[in-house]
């Protein structure tokens, strides 16, 4: 058949509300946006909770579990879910990785390191409570705490409600017998947390602080977060490394013999840290010394490449994905975006694989992101993402083209209203590009987005008479589900980023697989 090409545009971070106050989507000028909604077939679709296999509808979305439905047409439980099974049920304790890490900790030290919040998107804070207890009661003496604080996921300014809350329960627990403590921390933005390498400096640092102890001192965490507030005025994502210290001695650097959980569940901003952890011929940095202890993960973070090797609970084993069944139907696919999300549209997509399926019918390019706040370049790379994608178009080498634009995501978590507006506008740009080479390549356009962000920049007031706090987090609302250049009609229906997948292959002319979620399109 002559099959039309197809090509998909995830709007990352951008929700569809009615609310007026904070939304950049909605006060953005976005006339080709607007143009595509007035005059293309569309839908609203779910973009959290349940409808992408988060534990409740009161869990936002994110790009894991949002690229992840895109990417494979089902709803999988995702790593918060099966978390929480997994400590409720007890299974957590019986796996080999516990029982591991727990035995190597008797007579050392387990230390635990992770983001400190209940976002839910990499960690949660009860999951370190329910491990810390049981460390306890299975006889394990020294824990030591490496928090990364938030402000990302959960309200910017947050950070001390979930110190007091884990202070309060190590207080609790803590006698003759049990010696836990909090020894380092920092931003999630300034440290460990980096993704797609986009800045390897970030985990160095990290490094420096968990393992070595080396960072300005502090004598408890509330000290660092209030004196560092009070010196730089930032939001605790942004909040620089610091060391619990006493007499100068650091708390708890991470010794020979000792244990490791990295009690994010999420895996692009575990890979690095997990890297440095394990592997014994490393080169991002120097790590100046290199601790022989057991590492874990909360979940294995890469199924392809072992990322870590040992992990307390299994991840979702994500199969018959689409770009799968396009290799098996030898359809060409090609897949593009800047760092920040080029492992959204590839990794993610894939069902967490870092690699290919076919090297010949997949192309994905990278485009080198800024390494600045983006609320300094909300247009970040999407000049250059569309020069590439538009390139690639008109090649006419490919059937399915996948791109995520990163600006109301990225710039929408900085929780600058006025840049988050530029980075919305940029993206309309870009819709505008993309529409002119598919209309010359005689190519159908879905435009879509993962999750909600942009559409919410402020925080809901406690009381009318408040100031409106930035909101930097991402929000529950639906997202956009646009089909331009095709002579269909959609189905009423109460669908989501699971339903996608099979839209996309009817609209390339092909079955959909058995065991993926419908299609949204209505039969002729
Ligand atoms: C992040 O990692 O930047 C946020 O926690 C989630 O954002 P994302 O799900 O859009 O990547
Ligand atoms: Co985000």
């Amino acid at each position: 058949m002559n099959r039309k090409p197809l090509v998909l545009v995830v709007m990352d971070g951008v929700g569809l509300t009615d609310k007026d106050n904070g939304n950049a989507v909605k006060h953005a000028y976005t006339p080709n946006l607007d143009a595509l909604m007035a005059t293309c077939p569309n839908t609203k679709i779910k973009a959290h909770g349940t409808a992408v296999g988060l534990p409740s509808d009161a869990d936002m979305g994110n790009s894991e579990v949002g690229h992840n439905a895109l990417g494979c047409g089902q709803i999988y439980s995702q790593g918060a879910k099966l978390v929480n099974e997994s400590i409720e049920t007890g299974a957590i304790y019986t796996s080999d990785t516990w029982k591991e890490l727990i035995a190597n900790a008797k007579g050392h030290t387990l230390h635990f390191l992770g983001l400190l919040s209940d976002g839910n998107v990499h960690s949660h804070i009860k999951h370190l409570e329910a491990m810390i207890r049981e460390a306890k009661k299975e006889g394990v003496e020294r824990v030591r705490l490496h928090v990364l604080l938030d402000g990302r996921d959960v309200p910017e300014t947050s950070a001390l409600i979930y110190v007091e809350e884990i202070e309060n329960l190590l207080a609790e627990l803590s006698d003759s017998t049990f010696d836990a403590k909090i020894a380092s921390g920092g931003g999630r933005m300034v440290i460990t947390m980096d993704r797609y390498e986009a800045n390897w400096n970030m985990v160095e640092k990290g490094w420096h602080i968990h393992v070595l102890g080396e960072g300005r001192q502090f004598a408890s965490t509330k000290e660092a977060i209030e004196t560092y507030r009070n010196e730089l005025h930032c939001s605790d994502q942004d909040l620089p490394g610091f060391v619990i210290a006493e007499n100068g001695q650091p708390l708890g650097t991470i010794e020979d013999g000792d244990s490791v959980i990295l009690f994010n569940f999420r895996g692009d901003r575990a890979i690095e840290i997990s890297k440095a952890f394990e592997m014994a011929n490393f080169d991002a940095f120097d790590r100046v010394r290199f601790p022989k202890v057991v590492y874990a993960g909360m979940l294995q973070y890469d199924g392809d490449l072992h990322i870590p090797e040992k992990f307390l609970v299994t991840p979702p084993h994500i199969t018959n994905t689409l770009s799968e069944y396009l290799v098996k139907k030898g359809i060409r696919s090609y897949a593009i975006s800047e760092t920040q999300k080029f492992g959204h549209v590839t990794y993610f997509w894939n069902g967490n694989r870092s690699e290919k399926f076919d090297e010949k019918l997949e192309t994905w390019v990278e485009i080198p992101s800024d390494v600045v706040p983006f609320e300094q370049r909300p247009w970040m790379k999407g000049a250059e993402i569309s020069d590439e994608l538009i390139k690639a178009i008109e090649s006419g080498d490919y059937d399915f083209y996948r791109v995520n634009y990163p600006n109301g995501d990225m710039v929408g978590h900085t929780g600058n209203y006025e840049a988050t507006i530029i980075g919305m506008e940029t993206v309309d740009l870009c819709l505008k590009r993309l529409m002119d080479a598919c209309d010359k390549a005689g190519a159908i356009m879905i435009v879509t987005a993962d999750h909600g962000n942009a559409d919410e920049m402020e925080e809901k007031k406690k009381n009318p008479e408040d100031k409106a706090k930035p909101k930097t987090s991402h929000t529950l609302n639906p997202v956009p589900f646009i089909i331009r250049g095709a002579d269909i009609e959609l189905k009423d229906g109460d669908f989501g980023l699971s339903n996608v997948a099979a839209t996309a292959v009817e609209l390339m002319g092909l079955e959909v697989p058995e065991g993926w979620n419908e299609s949204m399109l209505a039969k002729k």
